[in-house]
């Protein structure tokens, strides 16, 4: 069931990608989605679009579905991004990074003239309140840990994954601790606070700054929310 709640919110979402676009492909579940329909659009419609894709992941689906890709370098501005998100609000104040690409992802969001989020019905909530992914540099992973500690983390764990022992390594190369807030009340002073401790290169709090809408996957079709108002 979950999805298609999935695909309905790639559907909706794609259907925003024009001809000629250079799009942010996101990663994850849902965004894995999004690259099929495209795909399908590329077969249908004859869509013209270039991808940068968020991580290595998505670059290798992209090249197995035949899509078009560039990098950064050339293309520093994007015309969409869309992307998935592990839990959002109405207020489209986001936690990303369960995929551990939330470094590339948000490099991406924010050089996109629109970033559109995709996720299922089941990833709203009413207060952000799972772990906060924070992405560090290896180097100063005990430093960032103790100074989350202090500034209020209940816990915060290291990433491990399975096929590896040992933390979890980005596609950047770094960390990632997860650190717990409980429910988050100001997600924009924490993602400030975050990122201004020494090491951290990024964490998964989103904004609604750069978020333009979010898609939602519903058993009654897609829902679309937009700067705190349903558009859709
Ligand atoms: C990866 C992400 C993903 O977008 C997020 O984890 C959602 O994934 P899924 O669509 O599989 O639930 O932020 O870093």
């Amino acid at each position: 069931m979950k999805d298609r709640l999935k695909r309905i919110a790639a559907e909706s979402a794609a259907e925003l990608v024009q001809d000629g676009d250079v799009v942010g492909l996101g990663t994850g579940t849902t965004a894995r989605h999004v690259l099929q329909v495209l795909r399908e659009r590329v077969e249908k419609e004859g869509l013209r679009i270039t991808g940068i894709p968020t991580s290595a992941d998505t670059r290798i689906l992209a090249v197995k579905l035949g899509l078009r890709l560039s990098t950064l370098e050339e293309h520093p501005e994007l015309d969409i991004a869309i992307d998935g998100a592990d839990q959002l609000t109405r207020r489209l104040e986001l936690i990303k990074g369960g995929g551990g690409a939330l470094l590339r992802e948000k490099v991406v969001a924010n050089c996109a003239k629109r970033f559109v989020v995709v996720a299922d019905e089941s990833k709203l909530v009413e207060r952000l309140k799972m772990p906060v992914p924070v992405e560090v540099l290896p180097f100063a992973w005990k430093p960032v840990e103790l100074a989350l500690r202090e500034m209020g983390a209940l816990d915060v764990r290291l990433r491990t994954g399975s096929g590896k022992a040992g933390p979890v390594m980005t596609d950047n190369g770094n960390y990632i601790l997860d650190a717990s807030f409980g429910e988050i009340e100001k997600p924009e002073r924490l993602e400030a606070e975050l990122r201004d401790i020494t090491g951290v290169l990024e964490c998964g709090i989103f904004c609604p700054a750069i978020v333009g809408e979010v898609h939602l996957g519903t058993r009654h079709g897609p829902r679309v929310l937009g700067q705190g108002r349903e558009v859709k």
